[in-house]
């Protein structure tokens, strides 16, 4: 397997893998980088160079997943990468769907009502996914900054009573991705779609719900292998003091 390096240039590594684009995006990194190398560009975003080489190499490859890389980052960079992917599947990924299914339907409704059930299922699918969304944004990212804050700084009063609130245990508990509903979606359309509809937008749609898929996956494995280990050591700590 062939890892991605500093030295790389960043327009290489797209032509590797154009699936990487929306990855470097969220870390602000917008495409024109002309010959510039990985290290380059990354020192000019004020990236973390380890933390992006660690993070696009583990998208790109299905084996590779460097656990220790990341959990050497600060828990703090880890959260706010996170976010800014839940972002892009709430702003980007999720109405690119939508739009496609909209037009999927403007084409062929009238003569196919069935098509219907397409959007019956998607708008259940982005209901529990969004709730996933808010759940970690309102309940356990908060918490996690807490932990991390009152950990950097000794000797913090009542860390006990802060802790019984939530925990990584509940979170490792209770951390179910809606994948379910997804492979119904892709399932609905790759096995039982019938009658008259458009193959182009279909299969655009198709496209687009395996690109999810992939990415929730390698972000599900940052949370469950990398956040949530890093964050039940400092509660430990915290529980010890
Ligand atoms: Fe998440
Ligand atoms: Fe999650």
């Amino acid at each position: 397997m062939k890892l991605i390096t500093a030295n790389e240039k960043m327009a290489d590594a797209v032509h590797g893998n154009y699936l990487l684009i929306p990855v470097i995006n969220r870390f602000g990194i917008r495409l024109g980088f002309g010959d510039q190398t990985i290290g380059a560009v990354c020192a000019n975003a004020g990236i973390d160079t380890d933390f992006f080489l660690a993070i696009i190499n583990a998208f790109s490859n299905e084996d590779y997943f460097p656990a220790k890389k990341l959990r050497a980052v600060n828990v703090l960079t880890i959260v706010s990468y996170l976010k800014k992917t839940h972002d892009y599947y709430r702003r980007t990924l999720i109405p690119v769907i939508e739009s496609y299914i909209a037009a999927l339907l403007a084409k062929s409704l009238k003569r196919n009502p069935g098509l219907r059930l397409v959007k019956k299922f998607f708008l259940e699918y982005k209901k529990e996914l969004f709730a996933h969304l808010r759940s970690e944004e309102t309940r356990t990212f908060p918490y996690i900054e807490m932990v991390y804050r009152l950990h950097a700084a000794p000797g913090t009063p009542r860390v006990r009573k802060d802790l019984r609130r939530y925990s990584m245990d509940v979170y490792e508990r209770e951390h179910h991705e809606v994948d379910e509903k997804l492979t119904d979606l892709k399932n609905i359309l790759i096995k039982y779609i019938g009658g008259e509809f458009d193959d182009a937008v279909c299969s655009a749609i198709v496209f687009e719900l395996f690109r999810l898929e992939k990415d929730i996956l390698d972000h599900t494995r940052i949370e469950n292998i990398v956040l949530m280990p890093m964050v039940a050591e400092m509660e430990k700590a915290l529980r010890l003091r």
